[in-house]
């Protein structure tokens, strides 16, 4: 288990901000009797709340099944849409209210209302009727970040078809594995994405992700996007422009009613084997978590707010609080195609000042990033709309919390830092702003009804001021139902009998609970990377290196980095001849650089790669990883070697 990092400061504390808590959604007695009736009373805590804040069609009866544990079900016999829930119960009270408000890398906005949006999702909806797309049938979406892709998001949620976004940074190699996995048989694109300045070819993958796949391609259907000037090719037989698509549609398209545990999407994860997850999501369960949370820990008031999260729509992040979140509660949001740091760093800032942010909800990573690059900017932009901020995905070093806290937020806003994952769909832990004291590093303590919990090696749990596997204790609505055709890797990956003896979600993470009840995220216990906030597997990485004709053989580590948190370091054997030095070594390392990004995509590029005629090895040939991270790290190697067969190649790893 990694150690208490040395950045956290468990001493240092905020309390609730008085102001804010005057206003807040939840106030400190509200909050304890949630807590109160999550522990007397479980399954009705979840049941009332379900019934207040979703629009059923059918009412359940039912509120968790835990017969077949750990498969379970919520609300099952509930029937609902979550489409409607999201756009035509907010376009009955107030169709004009703001959405979307929609900026492109240039700085072109474009804002559309709940009743255009709903127009638009029902035109492209019945749209994917005609191309005969069915309840249930698999849909990849490979689509830049825009109004288009939650459209197209909300059509298959409209229709009963199950989504499966793709980043799109990925590689027409992983898009192709996630094919395969989905067995898709329709895929949404776009021409190109525009990111700092430049146009990236999507539909340009999307052809190569076809030709890898060959004769065993699913896809009937390609569905284009146009958005830029660049020229794509274009398959008659398979392809087919959006705007003709949608241009003789109508724009009434009823919800079609599924049950409440139909799924909603899959979303591909890393985790510690070499392939892809497909998390699979429910319907209401998850609709019910992403409400909560736009409620309790962003204190949502649709009427005033103005949301605005940076995530892209291919991470879970873009799910939960772009495309589902902020429409379920039917506020106002801001959804951006560019990156911080185009034109120039202020970016961020001129937004929120723009567009009248007050919710702001980033990456720990963009934070440290635009605070290095010049910490003043942000001091020349009027940010007096924000009232909350938060982070998510990775740990936040106090440094970069603070001045968050106190140059973006002026010390008048709460910091939420969140965590959670791709598998639980929502927060799981995080202060409440207005009534949670804050740590500047701490994602605080669960949201009301989450059982989290830290759990040591002899399962004993909840004990404070020590380290543990972090555990969900009780099943909770919005958690994945399973991985996508493989329910057995979900027991195994999820409920290992190891820790808690199958009876607990295991995270994958492991935390600190310290003397105060505050949960600090101490890092992953598997083989899973963190990245700039994106969850990468060293297994994915060495596998797609030792495709390449060079290389023999090769282990990755992450090594702590100031701006990413993590940076991907990957130790390297090349085939038959010697290890590879000076120029050489330089190239073939720019090569390999370059085959990762075919292979996988740009954010799984390693930082460093050292060469060597060996790695080192046990007697029975396992990699000895915690040296490498050792060497890595330029640490003096003090752990016990005494099982490594060559020691001496640990020399030779040390030298560039
Ligand atoms: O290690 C934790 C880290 O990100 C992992 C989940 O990654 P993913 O499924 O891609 O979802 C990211 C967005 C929710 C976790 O297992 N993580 C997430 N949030 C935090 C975090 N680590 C520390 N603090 C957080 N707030």
């Amino acid at each position: 288990m990694p150690e208490l990092k040395s950045v956290t400061n468990t001493k240092l504390i905020f309390a609730p901000n008085e102001k804010f808590a005057q206003q807040a959604n939840l106030t400190p007695e509200k909050y304890n009797e949630l807590n109160q009736k999550a522990i007397t009373n479980y399954a009705g805590f979840w049941g009332d709340l379900a019934q207040e804040h979703i629009s059923w069609n059918k009412s359940f009866t039912k509120i968790l099944d835990e017969s077949n544990a750990p498969f379970y079900k919520w609300f099952e016999d509930g029937k609902l849409n979550v489409s409607y829930n999201c756009l035509d119960r907010h376009v009955l009270k107030n169709p004009n209210k703001t959405a979307i408000i929609f900026e492109s890398d240039e700085g072109n906005v474009r804002k559309v209302t709940y009743k255009e949006l709903l127009d638009l999702v029902c035109r492209f909806a019945n749209g994917l009727k005609q191309l005969d797309v069915k309840k249930g049938d698999r849909v990849i979406i490979y689509m830049p970040h825009s109004i288009e892709a939650v459209v197209a998001m909300q059509a298959c949620a409209r229709i009963g078809a199950i989504h499966s976004v793709v980043f799109g940074g990925f590689s027409a190699k992983s898009l192709a594995e996630r094919i395969t996995d989905a067995n898709a048989k329709y895929l949404i694109t776009a021409d190109a994405q525009t990111r700092g300045g430049r146009n990236l070819p999507l539909k340009a993958s999307v052809d190569e992700a076809l030709k890898i796949l060959s004769l065993n391609n699913p896809i009937k259907k390609v569905i284009v996007n146009k958005r830029t000037k660049e020229e794509c090719y274009f398959n008659e037989a398979l392809d087919i422009w959006w705007h003709d698509l949608i241009k003789n549609q109508s724009d009434i398209c009823e919800a079609e009613i599924v049950d409440s545990e139909h799924p909603l999407f899959i979303l591909y994860t890393s985790g510690s084997t070499g392939t892809p997850k497909g998390v699979q999501h429910s319907s209401g369960g998850y609709l019910l978590g992403s409400i909560l949370t736009m409620q309790w820990v962003f204190d949502i008031k649709p009427e005033s707010d103005i949301f605005w999260c940076t995530a892209d729509v291919g991470w879970i992040t873009g799910h939960s609080y772009v495309c589902y979140g902020p429409l379920s509660v039917g506020a106002t949001q801001v959804i951006f195609e560019g990156i911080p740091t185009y034109p120039d760093a202020a970016r961020f800032w001129q937004m929120i000042d723009r567009h009248k942010v007050s919710i702001f909800y980033t990456a720990p990573t963009a934070i440290r990033a635009l605070l290095k690059i010049d910490a003043d900017l942000p001091k020349q932009f009027d940010l007096s709309s924000l009232r909350l901020l938060g982070t998510v995905g990775e740990p936040i070093n106090p440094e970069a919390w603070m001045w968050y806290y106190e140059v973006i937020g002026k010390k008048r806003c709460p910091i939420v830092d969140t965590w959670w994952q791709t598998e639980t769909g929502c927060h799981m832990l995080s202060p409440i702003p207005g009534v949670s004291k804050t740590k500047p590093g701490s994602c605080v303590s669960p949201i009301p009804g989450i059982m989290a919990d830290i759990i040591d090696e002899s399962g004993n749990t909840g004990k404070a001021g020590s380290d543990g596997y972090l555990v969900i204790k009780r099943p909770f609505p919005s958690q994945l139902r399973t991985i996508w055709n493989n329910p057995g890797r979900y027991v195994n990956s999820y409920f290992p009998k190891d820790i808690g003896g199958g009876k607990y979600y295991v995270a994958g993470d492991s935390a600190h609970l310290d003397n105060d009840g505050f949960f600090w995220i101490l890092g992953r216990i598997d083989d899973v990377l963190n990245v700039s906030g994106h969850r990468l597997s060293t297994m994915e990485i060495e596998s797609a290196l030792a495709l390449h004709p060079k290389v023999a053989e090769a282990a990755v580590v992450s090594k702590p980095h100031d701006i990413k948190g993590e940076s991907i370091f990957a130790f390297v054997v090349c085939r038959g001849k010697a290890r590879p030095v000076a120029a050489d070594a330089e190239n073939i390392a720019q090569e390999l650089r370059q085959w990762i990004v075919k292979e996988i995509g740009p954010i799984a590029k390693p930082d460093e790669i050292r060469f060597g005629d060996n790695l080192p090895k046990t007697r029975s040939g396992k990699i000895m990883r915690r040296l490498l991270r050792s060497i890595a790290r330029n640490e003096d190697i003090t752990q016990d070697i005494s099982t490594l067969e060559n020691p001496v190649i640990l020399e030779q790893l040390k030298s560039k």
